[in-house]
């Protein structure tokens, strides 16, 4: 969906003041964020900041106190499904795909609240991902951890969403495979997916990404076009000095 045919001036996805707590855990609290419509936005931080709680708590998956819009609409009571639905969907850390089932019956559990056809959005899928076609029938617990990724991806792409959220997808991957992993991020572009994206490879998420927010201790430290965050000396010293 292009974003013209909602409110051209609203971002795809706003969080405002969103706090994420695990009883007395505060694992984030009054976050503000914002994914314009086909940006790339990258949400860095150190292990441990609440990043993977943000994206989880966006989707109805954690507990979550605060306002999340989509295209203006407040959706703050919107379950995970409703959510999916509405165009949101969420590539958790850890890939999470059923190795005991095949790349075809992931992508039809990815699918299963399309609201295009799926079988649609299936081939497109698979011109995209010629590797999944290729091991189409195969156990998905067999595949590299590199294909894993690719179909935890493209999972969370059966939904036709035009927002999706992508927690570290190039971690544990060998670097020639995390090349086609950032490709396939750039892709989404292409395709109108505004993308929320959680990285530890802070310069390449910030290389294809058009802004970035830097978070610690569950908050928001630092917010910036991806050129500033890179030449940032503060962030170089977040990340690579004595206090990384
Ligand atoms: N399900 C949970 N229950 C309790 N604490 C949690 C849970 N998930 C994460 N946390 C805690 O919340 C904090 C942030 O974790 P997380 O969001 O995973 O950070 P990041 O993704 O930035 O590494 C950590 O202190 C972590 O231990
Ligand atoms: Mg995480």
């Amino acid at each position: 969906m292009s974003a013209s045919e909602k409110h051209t001036t609203d971002p795809a996805l706003e969080l405002r003041g969103v706090t994420i707590s695990y009883g007395a855990i505060r694992a984030a609290r009054s976050v503000d964020l914002t994914v314009g419509a086909g940006e790339i936005v990258t949400l860095i931080g150190p292990n441990g900041a609440g990043k993977s709680s943000t994206l989880m708590g966006t989707v109805g998956l954690a507990p979550r106190g605060g306002a999340v819009l989509m295209y203006g609409e407040d959706v703050s009571n919107a379950s995970t499904e409703q959510l999916v639905r509405k165009g949101l969907t969420l590539s958790p850390e850890g890939r999470r795909i059923f190795g005991n089932l095949s790349v075809a019956e992931n992508l039809r559990l990815g699918g299963a609240t399309a609201r295009k056809t799926a079988g649609e959005t299936e081939e497109r899928l698979l011109d995209a991902f010629p590797k999944l076609r290729a091991r189409y029938g195969q156990q998905a617990g067999t595949l590299s951890g590199g294909e894993q990724q690719m179909l935890a991806i493209a999972r969370a792409l059966m939904s036709n969403p035009s927002i999706v959220l992508l927690d570290e997808p190039s971690l544990g991957l060998a670097p020639k495979i995390v090349d086609t992993i950032f490709e396939t991020i750039e892709q989404l572009r292409t395709w109108k997916i505004s993308v929320l994206l959680v990285e530890q490879d802070i310069e390449r998420a910030l290389e294809v990404s058009d802004r970035g927010y830097v978070m610690s201790h569950g908050e928001i430290q630092m917010t910036g076009t991806s050129n500033e965050l890179l030449t940032n000396a503060n962030l170089k010293e977040m990340f690579f000095g004595e206090n990384a």
